[in-house]
């Protein structure tokens, strides 16, 4: 149900806000729809073995997303008892053992969160050895890691967003305030810290970059004061943006953060700096956590990007039944975001609840 509430916000959101849109994510996101449309659980899946790895548990992100997989799989047909979901533990290392055990256990399918997006080959390599039908979720490997399962045309795909979407809809929430509004100290720049993700993942990579790009295809010149990694932790990035308020001072006009988490530590240590946000200084993040999208309501975060959790879980799953069924799949399956401002907030929040 929520997720058909997901279409329609998507549709609106697209209709507004979509400069950005490329052709090819119309195509996925028809693809997505099609996808949904099956609603019926197959009793064929009842007995289907299914290993999940999950890069760290300790992720709001990513707990939001492995629960709605979960409850989406249960709801297709799986079986509760054979759904099996490994916390990495943001360990390599550990993850590559879970995969392993996976393995020597016979599961039928794989969905896969890697810790690291370069590991991809070997993990690859592993379970298309193993006869196992796999499915990336989140951290895309890289475009020649990609090639090689079409060139194979092994059972393996990536399930995710594209990042650049999200960080060209930062750059508008805070294009679009005009530069009026943004330059506060009259230097006519947009002065901005940038806390990153984890640099490994193309997530964060994408987030940096477009989120910049978008303010200078608005025509505005820019001046970077800092740029810190945060690797998605919210202590750590209060503590990162705690350090540059008390370096840069009043100088900080714009706080980018590759995702919500980060944002909402942004958001402490601008509070304990005496500092307020949309009076003096604005704030973005990505991921419409529920707490986040609270905070752009009551005005305490500029904005936010809705990364659709129930899109990517659903695409995901659907993509390992496609493989268990012999439909199989496409080797990259996408995802729309959605920006998110006090308009909508509400809305994106009564779905995700
Ligand atoms: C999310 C982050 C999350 C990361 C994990 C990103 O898409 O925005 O919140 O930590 O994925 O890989």
């Amino acid at each position: 149900m929520k997720k058909r509430l997901v279409s329609r916000i998507l549709a609106t959101a697209m209709a507004g806000v979509m400069a950005f849109s490329l052709p090819v994510m119309a195509e996925e996101a028809t693809e997505d729809t099609a996808a949904e449309e099956t609603t019926e659980a197959n009793p064929e899946l009842a007995d289907k073995k299914v290993g999940v790895c999950i890069y760290q548990f300790a992720d709001n992100f990513m707990t939001l997303f492995r629960t709605e997989l979960e409850n989406y799989l249960v709801e297709k047909g799986f079986s509760k008892d054979n759904i099996v979901i490994q916390d990495g533990a943001n360990d390599q290392a550990t993850q590559s053992n879970q995969i392993d055990a996976f393995i020597a256990d016979g599961v039928d399918v794989l969905i896969i969160n890697p810790v690291n997006s370069s590991s991809a080959a070997t993990i690859t390599d592993k379970v298309v050895d193993a006869g196992i039908p796999l499915v990336y979720i989140n951290r895309e490997p890289d475009a020649s890691e990609e090639q090689r399962w079409a060139d194979n045309d092994w059972d393996v795909t990536y399930v995710g967003c594209d990042a650049r979407q999200s960080g060209t809809m930062q750059g508008e929430l805070i294009a679009d305030l005009g530069l009026d509004k943004i330059d506060m100290n009259g230097n006519g720049k947009v002065d901005y810290i940038m806390i990153e993700g984890d640099p490994e993942n193309v997530d964060a990579q994408y987030r940096t970059e477009f989120s910049v790009k978008a303010l200078e295809d608005a025509g505005l010149e820019v001046n970077c004061l800092d740029d810190q990694i945060g690797n998605w932790d919210q202590a750590t990035a209060q503590q990162l943006v705690a350090n540059s308020l008390s370096q840069n001072g009043d100088d900080i006009e714009v706080v980018f953060c590759n995702n919500d988490a980060m944002a909402l530590g942004a958001l402490q240590a601008i509070q304990a700096a005496g500092r307020t946000v949309n009076e003096d200084i604005y704030l973005v993040g990505v991921d419409a956590l529920s707490e986040a999208l609270e905070d752009v309501m009551a005005g305490t975060m500029t904005g936010t990007v809705f990364n659709d959790h129930f899109s990517q879980s659903h695409s995901a799953a659907d993509a390992a039944i496609n493989y268990l069924t012999g439909a199989g799949n496409e080797h990259y399956i996408g995802c729309d975001y959605v920006k998110v401002t006090g308009d909508n907030a509400q809305e994106i929040l009564d779905m995700v609840k």
